[in-house]
């Protein structure tokens, strides 16, 4: 079976990712350097699994330990979730995150080249396609004005990806958009785990929900949308997790190539519809507040996404009732995330 390694495995989606390529037969090694992780999301992992996989604390931007890993395992494909995904932060430390996720995937690529590993599955966002032109937006729609250098470095690197493949037509490089990935796994065992006060919504929500946090504030009731709240693509982080082993055996049936695919439900929710959501499927009440609305939001981004299921026979299976029940279940068995 083949070997994959995992960059950021120890992370939120790298994490979820890593239990359903254990649990479809794949040999997993991790590499992070659990800047934004704890070493205890995979040990979980195993414990979910009831397999084991390979670990590496390392930086990504260490090439000679980089150099090692790819000495000591025979790696078949990469996927790369690792990187600094803060866009608030990212607009007061450009040169950190153009450095680390730049630079990183420079050098993780580098050393795929020198090892003969060509196929590489990257974590790209929405972000890309700024206000949208199309919505739901599809794979053809151009990609927008990104408005922070955490998005940057996503548009910018499926560039860099895209001309390796121009380089070297035997690369394959599968650039997948998410877009809101929340929830965890069915058990409550691995979850989202934010640093500080959290950036995102159900993050937040959840705080709130347990009491770590007095009140959500909902930025912006004025936007041109149903209810004046900004409408998202909530994708459940297992479902997200999924199109990545789906993403694998497309492109073990394919020479080489560039893919872009979407990966979400194609449903849009407003902020109001996900309070009510968790509120109804949680049975509790969430404290919110109107604010203004944050810098950089867009009005409304939900994909379409059919082009991944035609060609990678990909669906998101989970509606928004089991990311909300998903999402509390992990949060009040583990308040403290990983702590
Ligand atoms: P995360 O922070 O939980 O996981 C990223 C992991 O990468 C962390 O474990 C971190 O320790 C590790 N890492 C960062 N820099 C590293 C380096 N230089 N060397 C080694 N390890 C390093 O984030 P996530 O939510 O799981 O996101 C995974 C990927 O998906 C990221 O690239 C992110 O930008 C992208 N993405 C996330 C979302 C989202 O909403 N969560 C949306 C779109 C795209
Ligand atoms: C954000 C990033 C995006 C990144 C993604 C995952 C911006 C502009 N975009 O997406 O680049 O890929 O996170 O990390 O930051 N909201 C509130 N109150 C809160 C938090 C959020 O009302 O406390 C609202 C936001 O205004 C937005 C929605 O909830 O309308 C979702 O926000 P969030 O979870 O931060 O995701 P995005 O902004 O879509």
């Amino acid at each position: 079976m083949a070997t994959i390694l995992v960059t950021g495995g120890a992370g939120y989606i790298g994490s979820h990712t890593c239990v359903e390529l254990l649990e479809a037969g794949y040999d997993v090694v991790v590499v992070d350097n659990l800047c934004n992780s704890s070493r205890e999301s995979l040990r979980r992992v195993e414990e979910l699994t009831g397999k084991k996989l390979t670990f590496y604390e390392a930086d990504l931007l260490d090439r000679e330990a980089m150099e090692r890993i790819f000495d000591n395992e025979r790696v078949d494909a990469v996927i790369h979730f690792a990187g600094l995904k803060a866009v608030g932060e990212s607009v007061c430390k450009p040169l950190e995150y153009y450095h680390n996720n730049i630079t990183g995937t420079l050098i993780l690529c580098d050393c795929m080249r020198r090892h003969g590993v060509k196929s590489i599955v990257f974590s790209s966002s929405a972000t890309v396609y700024g206000d949208p032109a199309i919505i739901p937006i599809t794979e053809e729609c151009p990609k927008g004005e990104i408005t922070n250098p955490y998005g940057r470095t996503k548009g910018m690197l499926e560039q860099i990806l895209t001309d390796l493949h121009t380089a070297d037509p035997d690369w394959k490089v599968m650039l997948l958009r998410y877009f809101n990935p929340i929830g965890a796994h069915k058990s409550g065992r691995i979850g989202e785990n934010p640093r500080g006060i959290p950036n995102n919504l159900l993050p937040y929500i959840t705080q709130v929900a347990v009491g770590r946090l007095v009140c959500l504030g909902v930025f912006g009731n004025d936007y041109d949308t149903p209810d004046g709240t900004c409408v998202r693509d909530y994708i459940h982080v297992v479902d997200l997790a999924n199109g990545h082993v789906k993403a694998l055996a497309k492109m073990a049936g394919e020479q080489g190539g560039v893919w872009i695919y979407n990966l979400g439900t194609g449903v849009g929710y407003s902020v109001l519809d996900v309070i009510n959501a968790f509120e109804e499927a949680n049975d509790l009440k969430i404290n919110y507040v109107f604010k203004e609305r944050r810098a950089g939001d867009v009005p409304a981004c939900y994909c379409d996404p059919s082009k991944a299921e035609r060609e990678l026979g990909w669906k998101a299976r989970y509606g928004i009732r089991e990311m909300c029940e998903d999402a509390w279940r992990w949060q009040k068995t583990n308040p403290k995330g990983y702590e």
